[in-house]
């Protein structure tokens, strides 16, 4: 299955939810490729891949055709393997432009590696320029990360609609697997509020599991090293291994690309 991590704000929690989700189910004995789709590079980077050996990166296989088997490398993590991303990405919505069918050129390029992965990660940049367009288009299902802040919901919101009208231009099949509440600060009675209303207005397609707030998340990226290296026993790392196990759940009842969907218009909305 290949997800796509996405949302329209920054700094939510993308990069760590695809980070450590994937190294959870590596752990687990999944097979997991982490696609960089951002040119920030912040997975890679959280991964120890330094700075000057991002390439051949994802840039290459959306901007040059190289065959995605090329640029995929192993990591630390037994059973997780990565496509870093570059800088080159800053310029993918101009150099893209001219050419046809710009929005699924990473769905033609993951289908022949697609068979040799349990799971595939999407982490995107927070826009919707091409690259998250392509990770949509390219996607079975997507996951978006939400902070529990004021006038986070309309950013939710919009999202929703923006897939729902790729849906009816692509014929995408990507479907939310869930919202995950991430960096929930029970401390303050606004991020429990905004956690109860969020719940209320999205029920089910919100993840029962939250992460909350924990400094070793913010600290493993630093090291270039998981949460599961960085300390194991932090509240960050059993979050994310309880997300780990209700992701499979979901995943296992996730509808088989291909079926019918019902139209997203419907979340939320
Ligand atoms: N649960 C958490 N507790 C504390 N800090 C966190 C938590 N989750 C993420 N962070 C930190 O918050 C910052 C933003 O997180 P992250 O990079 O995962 O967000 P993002 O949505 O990928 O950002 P961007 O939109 O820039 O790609 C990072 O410094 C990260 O280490
Ligand atoms: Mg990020």
């Amino acid at each position: 299955m290949i997800t796509a991590i996405v949302s329209k704000k920054g700094g939510v929690g993308k990069t760590t939810t695809a980070v450590s989700l994937a190294a959870a189910l590596a752990a687990k004995g999944k097979r997991v490729l982490l696609v960089d789709l951002d040119s920030q590079a912040s997975t890679s980077l959280s991964l120890g891949v330094p700075r000057s050996a991002l390439g051949p990166s994802s840039a290459d296989v959306l901007l040059s055709s190289l065959p995605v088997a090329e640029a995929v490398r192993a990591t630390p993590v037994a059973g997780l393997f990565l496509v870093t991303a570059s800088t080159d990405l800053v310029s993918l919505d101009q150099d893209l432009g001219p050419l046809p069918r710009k929005e699924d050129r990473l769905r033609w390029a993951l289908a022949p590696v697609a068979d040799q992965f349990d799971f595939i990660f999407l982490d995107c940049p927070p826009t919707l320029s091409l690259a998250p367009l392509n990770a949509l288009v390219a996607s079975d299902s997507f996951i978006v990360p939400v902070v529990p802040h004021y006038l986070a919901l309309e950013g939710v919101r919009n999202l929703l609609h923006a897939v729902n009208r790729l849906y009816q231009r692509f014929g995408t099949r990507t479907h939310l697997l869930g919202l995950i509440l991430t960096m929930v600060d029970y401390r303050t009675k606004l991020s429990r509020e905004n956690v109860l209303r969020i719940r209320e207005l999205f029920g089910r397609n919100v993840f029962g599991i939250e992460i909350r707030i924990n400094v070793r998340l913010a600290e493993a990226p630093a090291e270039g090293r998981t949460i599961f290296e960085y300390d194991p026993s932090s509240t960050g790392a059993v979050a994310y291994r309880l997300l780990a196990d209700e992701f499979l759940l979901r995943a296992a009842n996730a509808p088989i690309i291909g079926l019918e969907r019902p139209p997203l218009a419907a979340v939320g909305s």
